[in-house]
């Protein structure tokens, strides 16, 4: 059995780390289209494109079942690959659903009326095209009233980490959390709505300051997929083997990963 998880670049990795602590005997084939991130500043065709191609790639892994560890790819063409595009015999999950799960305190089961929830006050921080997908507020408003959103697109932080510059990425972080704390000044929780930035979360949370709930998604995915699989184990598919596969140029793509991971990791050509 393999489970595939597909990102952009290397911000699935943060995703993937989660994935073999929760679930350590399962093999993972990780696939990054280093060669086309960023994807944030792409448009939808063309994301569902490369999302599809990279799907394709990972069944022939004996990949059944794909995690878009992107929420930019989440955003942009999930629904339409589910609605259009998917055999019976495959299933593709993105990393909305346990976000929202988790900041509404509510199972995603659960389809009684919108109600009101704790927290009041959130920001929002994603690629261009997940802030102009509106995709989050959208599936939060079927579950909570109520709730304010506040939306900072933070273009070229994707970038400034492929590229593997950590210097020009903290830079833009601080950038866009003091743009952001200009419209909403006290966020209650922040939430990281790209799986790049928990490679900057230290920064995220230094310049939100103290008091601010900094949600990401790894550990929630974590779960959601441990529980998935209770409930599905058809779709942990015939793959044995844990590789990571990249559309970029491998040697670099595995040294930028080592950085930010902080272990040795190594990529081969998709
Ligand atoms: N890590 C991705 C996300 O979660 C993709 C970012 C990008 O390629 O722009 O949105």
């Amino acid at each position: 059995m393999a489970v595939g998880v597909f990102d952009s670049g290397l911000g699935g990795l943060t995703v993937l780390d989660a994935l073999t602590k929760r679930l350590p005997d399962i093999p993972f084939v990780y696939f990054g289209d280093n060669a086309h991130a960023p994807y944030g500043v792409r448009d939808h065709d063309d994301i569902f494109a490369l999302t599809c191609a990279a799907t394709e790639r990972l069944w022939a892994e004996g990949c059944d079942l794909v995690i878009l560890a992107c929420n930019t790819a989440s955003a942009a063409a999930l629904k339409r690959m589910q609605e259009t595009w998917l055999p019976p015999d495959k299933r593709v999950l993105g990393v909305f659903v346990p976000l929202i799960e988790a900041l509404t305190e509510r199972q995603w089961g659960d389809n009684s009326p919108p109600r009101e929830v704790a927290v009041k006050h959130v920001a929002l921080f994603a690629t261009p095209a997940t802030v102009a997908s509106r995709a989050f507020q959208r599936e939060l408003a079927f579950r909570a009233i109520g709730v304010d959103v506040e939306a900072q697109p933070c273009g070229g932080v994707v970038d400034a980490i492929e590229q593997g510059d950590e210097i020009l990425a903290e830079a833009l972080v601080r950038s866009h959390v003091e743009a952001l704390k200009r419209r909403m000044p006290a966020p209650e929780a922040a939430i990281l709505g790209c799986t790049h930035y928990p490679l900057m979360e230290k920064v995220f949370a230094d310049a939100l300051g103290q008091g601010v709930k900094v949600y990401s998604q790894a550990n929630l995915v974590a779960e959601s997929l441990a529980d998935y699989l209770q409930r599905r184990p058809q779709f942990a598919g015939t793959g044995t083997q844990s590789k990571f596969l990249t559309t970029g140029d491998p040697a670099s793509v595995s040294n930028k990963a080592t950085q930010f991971l902080r272990r040795k990791i190594t990529f081969e050509a998709a």
